[in-house]
């Protein structure tokens, strides 16, 4: 069993107040909060090691490249990557994304077809437009059925030959919906296409297994798993990395330049040009660490009761309607009340602490599918209470009431 009210201790943040009550932190698919034990080894770092990575044969310098290539065995480890070199430190979801967009531009033809979902994240969509717009390839959209869930018929009727790539997110950003990527998976190998999976909201909630997965390329970001922003992964087999150019030339990313002829760097550095972010991938390491303490069984369980005592209690509010209310989902809700705007009940809730986000949450096709011009998302994680949900109906109700 997981001790919330000890696990709190370990985020100060927990602790503010906001318009002088209680900070509610249901805003964590946006981003999740930092423990004690990220901040302490981020500031550890500055005190103690800073310095350029694999660079100076200096002590302190090989003191940090240790400490930064630790990060990299422990992601591969906690993901189940084969090799370390097939993890590439990012500055996050986005990066990932637009370092595969961009290497496909020499390898996708204009009679090539990609296919992404109604329900991605806008960076899970932009890149690949843009790549089309560059190559003449064509997107093909697999629609989400009324629940919010993928439409798996269609998609089965969409994967013809020419498709090169299936791009799909682990779990909804704004609904919460876990994919069945596994089997999405496994259909687009039997038609030789490759899959990308973002991982943003996925990673946080429960383990997943890349190798298992046999997934060909994965992103994430540390900072929704307890990690600092501006840092993520992308995971990809060494063979289709190795097919890609790098996506930016600089220093640490070759192996001899001349200006007659530069060659590349192996995995990972190819990707990794420039001073990256040390701190924040010993930071990224530690995260993993840290939540691994707690233990993703845990986790996922707890969670999951949150997430079925908030909408137990949410749903005995009248007017209430719930956007992809289904099973399989993380601890994310998202709604609207009445024909309230949804800016207008985040604002009140921010009133009494409540901290949720409110809008597209970049993902304006699904507003588009549900004709709505966004929701009121909360967002739980494993340091959240039910003292807290009860808390946030109380105020729900009273913004029902305020706005009549
Ligand atoms: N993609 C993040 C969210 O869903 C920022 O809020």
């Amino acid at each position: 069993m997981l001790d919330v009210y000890k696990i709190r201790e370990d985020f100060p943040i927990l602790g503010k107040k906001v318009n002088n009550t209680d900070l509610i932190y249901f805003d964590n698919a946006a981003t999740s909060q930092t423990p004690n034990q990220v901040i302490d080894v981020i500031s550890d770092y500055y005190k103690q090691h800073n310095s350029n990575i694999h660079r100076g044969l200096h002590s302190l310098s090989a003191d940090a490249t240790n400490k930064y290539e630790r990060s990299r065995t422990i992601i591969k480890n906690h993901f189940g990557a084969l090799h370390e070199h097939e993890i590439i430190f990012t500055s996050g979801t986005t990066h990932g994304i637009n370092i595969i967009s961009s290497g496909l531009e020499k390898l996708i033809s204009e009679n090539d077809e990609l296919i992404v979902s109604e329900m991605e994240h806008h960076s899970n969509i932009v890149p690949w437009q843009m790549l089309c717009e560059k190559t003449g390839s064509k997107l093909k959209v697999i629609p989400i059925n009324d629940n919010g869930t993928l439409n798996m018929n269609e998609y089965k009727s969409l994967l013809t030959p020419s498709v090169k790539f299936v791009f799909i997110n682990h779990v909804s950003n704004s609904l919460g919906i876990i994919n069945p990527i596994k089997e999405i998976i496994n259909l687009a190998h039997t038609n030789n296409s490759k899959v990308l999976i973002d991982g943003a909201q996925g990673a946080a909630h429960f383990k997943i297994n890349l190798s298992e997965l046999d997934v060909d390329y994965y992103v994430a970001s540390a900072h929704k798993l307890c990690g600092p922003t501006g840092v993520g992964f992308l995971y990809g087999k060494s063979v289709l990395l190795n097919s890609l150019p790098p996506y930016q030339g600089g220093g640490e990313m070759i192996s001899n330049v001349t200006f007659n002829k530069t060659e590349y760097a192996d995995l990972p550095h190819k990707f990794e040009a420039g001073t990256p972010n040390i701190s924040g991938v010993i930071g990224f390491g530690a995260a993993i660490e840290y939540m691994n303490s707690i233990g993703f069984n845990h986790i996922e369980s707890y969670e999951k009761e949150l997430l079925d005592y908030a909408t137990e209690n949410l749903k005995k509010i009248k007017n209430i309607k719930i956007y992809g209310d289904v099973d399989d989902k993380i601890s994310v809700i998202s709604f609207n009340l009445g024909n309230h705007h949804p800016s207008d009940i985040g604002s009140i809730l921010d009133q009494y602490g409540v901290a949720v986000r409110t809008g597209q949450h970049c993902t304006q096709p699904i507003m588009d599918h549900f004709n709505i011009p966004g929701t009121v998302r909360a967002s739980f994680s494993f340091y959240n209470t039910k003292s807290e949900i009860d808390l946030f109906i109380d105020a729900l109700k009273k913004a029902s009431n305020m706005l009549g």
